[in-house]
């Protein structure tokens, strides 16, 4: 095997996780503590993240569930309800606990129905989290049922982002999984307290591929991949080396049986070769010279935190890296990810100089 590429950066963060719980977490886990030092670990579990306690213990089983020698760090967060209070929302970001809070309008995706359904009702505990420098995730997609789902991040940014960012100026928010050129364009234009991740099937699939030529629920996701021109956007903002873009997978398992059905869930399982998808993007626009910044610099500097010290290696060979076609969990099996392209990129750790 020759090596043609390689590439050593900082060891990555996600900046969007779904972990789940119990079997599928002991299942998925591994995959990203393998390969990130730290993540953002979504509170739409049953139930919902939205008490200290809650947090607290999620958090004791995924520490119990990474394996020993997986140097990895959940960073929790609290899911937003109508009546979640700014007093609990003080003391737990003061515990250092939790680091952001996500807002799921009621009803956008899955395990959203205890989201918010008016905005005016969590005011109080949003100009908290602006006094203290709490960021607020937002899933950037109103649930109207009357709004066309291709058009649902941007008419979340006209009538919910704008207005809330006018009210609130100072509240630091992250708006997940950005799949638009109008969303793109909008955190452009916007200040330092407006930011945005985003995936790396994003990246690589459009509508098209869900769509055309037959339907394939392991691309169908939400917010659901849009026109080839949004891609593009993307694809354009991270490798930009703009740091209010950075990497968040949205890795989100569920078993073949409930994607593969009449009315399959939204989610794309993706921590298994996410890194390796997104070596290939930077490739393909020839600027590998921006993935550090995308996936390990971009992310700590928004959330205040130093970048990871420890590095990784990423290595192309002439052979192409097999990736499974599923994991198997206790629950089921779980359709990795296809990028349609063959990977040629590699991962290493590298800890204390030494390569594993
Ligand atoms: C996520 C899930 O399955 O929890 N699904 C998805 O399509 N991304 C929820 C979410 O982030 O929307
Ligand atoms: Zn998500």
């Amino acid at each position: 095997m020759t090596t043609n590429t390689e590439l050593i950066i900082r060891r990555p963060d996600d900046w969007h996780l779904h972990l789940r719980d119990g079997s599928m977490m002991s299942a998925v886990l591994p995959y990203s503590s393998a390969d990130f030092g730290r993540a953002i670990i979504m509170p739409n579990i049953l139930p919902p993240v939205t008490t200290m306690e809650q947090a607290t213990r999620y958090h004791r089983r995924i520490v119990k569930a990474t394996p020993d020698q997986h140097d990895f760090k959940p960073l929790m967060t609290f899911y937003l309800t109508e009546s979640t209070r700014a007093d609990d929302i003080e003391q737990a970001a003061s515990s250092g606990l939790i680091k952001a809070v996500k807002l799921y309008p009621a009803g956008a995706t899955t395990n959203s129905e205890s989201g918010v359904q008016d905005i005016k009702k969590v005011m109080p505990v949003l100009e908290k989290m602006a006094e203290i420098g709490l960021p607020l995730l937002v899933h950037g997609e109103v649930a109207d049922s009357n709004i066309d789902i291709f058009d649902r991040e941007a008419v979340f940014i006209d009538t919910v982002l704008d207005p809330l960012r006018r009210s609130l100026p100072q509240l630091r928010i992250v708006m997940e999984h950005v799949t638009t050129k109008t969303g793109v364009q909008y955190i452009i234009s916007s200040d330092k307290n407006l930011a945005a991740t985003i995936t790396a099937h994003h990246l690589i699939i459009n509508r098209n591929d869900i769509l055309a030529g037959g339907i394939r629920p392991h691309y169908y996701c939400l917010p659901v991949a849009k026109r080839e021109k949004h891609r593009l956007a993307l694809r354009e903002a991270v490798v930009s080396g703009d740091s209010r873009f950075f990497f968040g997978s949205d890795s989100a398992p569920h078993i073949d049986g409930t994607k593969e059905c009449g009315c399959g869930c939204a989610g794309i399982f993706t921590a298994i070769n996410a890194l390796e998808c997104l070596a290939t993007v930077f490739e393909q626009e020839n600027r590998l010279d921006k993935l550090e910044a995308f996936v390990s610099l971009n992310g700590p500097k928004f959330y205040g935190l130093l970048p990871n010290t420890s590095k990784i290696r990423l290595y192309k060979t002439c052979d192409h890296a097999g990736q499974p076609e599923k994991i198997q969990t206790r629950d089921g099996y779980v359709t990795v990810f296809d990028p349609m392209f063959l990977i040629y990129w590699h991962v290493e750790n590298i800890v204390n100089d030494k390569i594993y």
